[in-house]
């Protein structure tokens, strides 16, 4: 169903992106970094999935995000948990279990793999070689997808950029695909342009995900209504004030079909009260950040504008402060910073949120 929630994972379900889904499948067998980047509710995760699905490759796949917010962390248990997790996964489908149970640390019971996560258990490197020695044994590749690796970074002391670079620099059979929606933090923990960086100078196939135009947004809700068999609302408004984010589109139109009811306005509340959450779960450093977004929803758009609003509300605040507050928020994915250097909301229902009319 178009109008499915979660991340889509099969074609059948997935709109259009024909030209990125090609994209996507030509890098997979081609490079060995691939990034998927763009802001929140673009559709990063379900190309990552349809990808994967449709390119017959052996794969495995992360979802971090997940990790961390039902974690609050990303500890090595929980990382190697997941990869246990997937690696039964493929082996209840592919002979790997011989290459697996050279590595140390690794445990098989039946088509159970266990990695042991403590310091001196299973080593990450070790364990990439063997998939890599079992993709060549095949004559192809395995894919290791990590939606939101962005926040690898978040790790504790474990160096991931350091491995990411070794396994791209040393195993031919494997390639990466990440997605961040983050893209500020998923650029700093890449590095690929910062000389310090492990990753630095490796070539990386970027894939920029963008909006849908007026008209594929309108032609999206158009058949996800026709699909459930429910009369449209006026279309025409609910892009107007959505835009080209298909997964605010898609929450809209499950919520109309599941509770038959289409009130853009009360939409908006419930959408921006749900953005509010996940943004005190991500914006928890400080209280100020309401109040930078909220001038930057009422209209400031330049960084003297953004102060002098700040510290109306606030009083004296610290240039430096707003500086910083201001550049979490575009690493965030919150703001977005012009070639001008003026700010604006990319999203409708955070600056719906921001506004405060909630
Ligand atoms: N091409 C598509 N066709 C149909 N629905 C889609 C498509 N792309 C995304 N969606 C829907 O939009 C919503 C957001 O998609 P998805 O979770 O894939 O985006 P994302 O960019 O990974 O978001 P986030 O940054 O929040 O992780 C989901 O409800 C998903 O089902
Ligand atoms: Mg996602």
């Amino acid at each position: 169903m178009l109008f499915d929630p979660e991340p889509k994972r099969s074609k059948k379900d997935f709109y259009d992106r024909e030209e990125e889904l090609r994209e996507l499948l030509e890098a997979m067998r081609r490079e060995k970094l691939v990034v998927i980047q763009g802001m929140r509710r673009l559709g990063k995760s379900s190309l990552l999935n349809v990808a994967l699905a449709e390119g017959g490759l052996p794969f495995l796949r992360l979802d971090l995000r997940e990790i961390y917010f039902t974690q609050g962390s990303l500890s090595r248990f929980q990382l190697y948990r997941a990869l246990s997790q997937e690696l039964s996964r493929l082996s209840r489908t592919h002979r790997l279990a011989s290459w697996l149970e050279r590595v140390r640390g690794v445990r098989i019971g039946g088509f159970e793999v266990q990695l042991d996560w403590r310091e001196r258990g299973a080593p990450l490197p070790e364990l990439l070689r063997a998939l890599d020695g079992w993709a060549s044994s095949r004559g192809e590749r395995v894919i290791l997808a990590i939606d939101e690796a962005q926040y690898l970074r978040m790790a504790g002391r474990t160096r991931y950029d350091g491995l990411l670079a070794w396994a791209i620099d040393n195993l031919d059979h494997l390639a990466f695909v990440l997605t961040g929606s983050q893209v500020g933090l998923l650029h700093d923990f890449l590095g690929t342009e910062e000389p310090r960086s492990p990753l630095y100078g490796r070539y990386a196939r970027v894939l920029n995900l963008r909006r849908l135009s007026r008209e594929e947004a309108l032609d999206f809700l158009r058949r996800g209504f026709e699909e459930a068999g429910v009369r449209a609302p006026e279309l025409e408004e609910v892009v107007d004030c959505l835009d080209g984010l298909i997964g605010w589109l898609t929450l809209y139109g499950h919520t109309c079909v599941s509770e038959g009811r289409a009130e853009l306005e009360r939409f908006l509340r419930m959408a921006a009260g749900l953005a509010a959450e996940e943004s005190r779960k991500v914006l928890k450093g400080s209280d100020r950040y309401g109040v930078v977004l909220r001038a930057v929803a009422e209209g400031a758009t330049r960084w003297s504008e953004i102060y002098g609003r700040v510290c109306g509300r606030l009083g004296p605040v610290p240039r430096s402060n707003l500086t910083y507050l201001l550049d979490n928020l575009v690493r965030y994915g919150y703001l977005e910073r012009l070639p001008d250097g003026s700010f604006t909301i990319p999203d409708p229902v955070i600056r719906y949120m921001a506004s405060g009319k909630r």
